[in-house]
């Protein structure tokens, strides 16, 4: 099968899914994206548009836009994306990237298995939720795999490839060469809490929040530290609000339940934001105020 051919399903059109969407589009796939609200739709479309017109001016498409944008189409259901039975047979990979919560996830992998047949990939997008945990209900766990992308999709290398012990060797294989065809490195580590990118840098920034909830200095300073005396290329504080603060608590919420340790409490501060509605850049507001020209 040439890459032309290849096509996939991407369910969740927000700041993850619209990139998966993009970048596998990029790199010759037929890309079905499906998100249930109208809104996050619209946004993720325009989002995709504006990044491919960036990547295009600076000469970093392997392909042109209207080519890459074309290879896009955009649904509020599954049942409105596919016509029939053998157009769902012709997709090879489905990426799930729906808001971060375990039981969302298990409905739609078992809506996912029960309508796509045992040869289609399913990959999830999850930061930190257990893919054995997904998979272990479902026919054909082995089919199921985590492909943590990161962000924003289209610019960053890694791609987390994230092996239940349910998963075949050769799935692993397969989503292997997938992500470098799109020109990422996949790394490949074993299913546990956090896996390893969230297991090392979810820690980090609660521990970041805390320094502000204890008062041991401003935002703008923990970030200044972080990125002047440690040479990240972002504070900690900021990269929350990028992730959203939402994710950040579900994903520390999943450290601390999930390993039984008490370091990884979420601090107060960031339930706070949470329960708040400050969400970080998606709301508008997190540690930072964002406009839409941050955004
Ligand atoms: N934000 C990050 O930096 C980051 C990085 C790596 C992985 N992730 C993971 O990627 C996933 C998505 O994160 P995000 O930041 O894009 O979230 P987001 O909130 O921007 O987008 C989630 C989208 O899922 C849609 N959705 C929810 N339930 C749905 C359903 N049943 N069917 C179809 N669409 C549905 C929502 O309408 C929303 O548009 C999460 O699992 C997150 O942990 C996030």
């Amino acid at each position: 099968m040439s890459t032309a051919q290849k096509k996939a399903l991407v369910v969740g059109a927000g700041q993850m899914g619209s990139g998966i969407a993009q970048v596998l589009a990029t790199y010759g796939w037929i890309v079905r994206l499906v998100d249930t609200e109208e809104k996050q739709l619209e946004r993720g479309k325009k989002r995709i548009e504006e990044s491919v017109r960036k990547l295009q001016e600076k000469g970093s498409l392997p392909d042109d836009k209207a080519h890459i944008l074309s290879r896009l189409s955009f649904f509020s259901s599954l049942d409105a994306a596919f016509q029939d039975d053998a157009e769902m047979r012709s997709v090879s990979l489905v990426v799930e990237a729906i808001v971060e919560h375990k039981e969302a996830k298990r409905a739609l992998f078992s809506e996912l298995a029960a309508r796509f047949p045992a040869e289609t990939i399913l990959a999830s997008n999850t930061s930190s939720i257990s893919i054995t945990e997904l998979a272990s209900d479902l026919p054909h766990p082995e089919r199921v795999i985590g492909m943590h992308f990161m962000n924003p999709v289209p610019l960053m290398p890694l791609v987390e490839v994230i092996a239940s012990p349910l998963t075949a060797e050769a799935v692993v294989e397969q989503v292997m060469g997938m992500a470098r065809e799109l020109r990422k490195t996949p790394v490949k580590v074993n299913d546990f809490p956090g896996f390893v990118s969230n297991r090392v840098l979810m820690p980090m920034i609660n521990e970041a929040i805390f320094a502000v909830y204890e008062g041991v200095a401003s935002v703008e300073a923990v970030d200044q530290v972080m990125t002047l005396g440690m040479r990240h290329p972002m504070g900690p504080l900021k990269l929350a609000d990028f992730i959203g603060l939402d994710t950040c608590l579900y994903i520390m919420n999943v450290l601390y339940e999930g390993l039984g340790d008490p370091k990884y409490r979420p601090c107060p501060l960031l339930k706070q934001y949470v329960a708040a509605g400050r969400l970080g850049v998606k709301s508008g507001r997190g540690f930072y105020v964002y406009d839409d020209h941050a955004r």
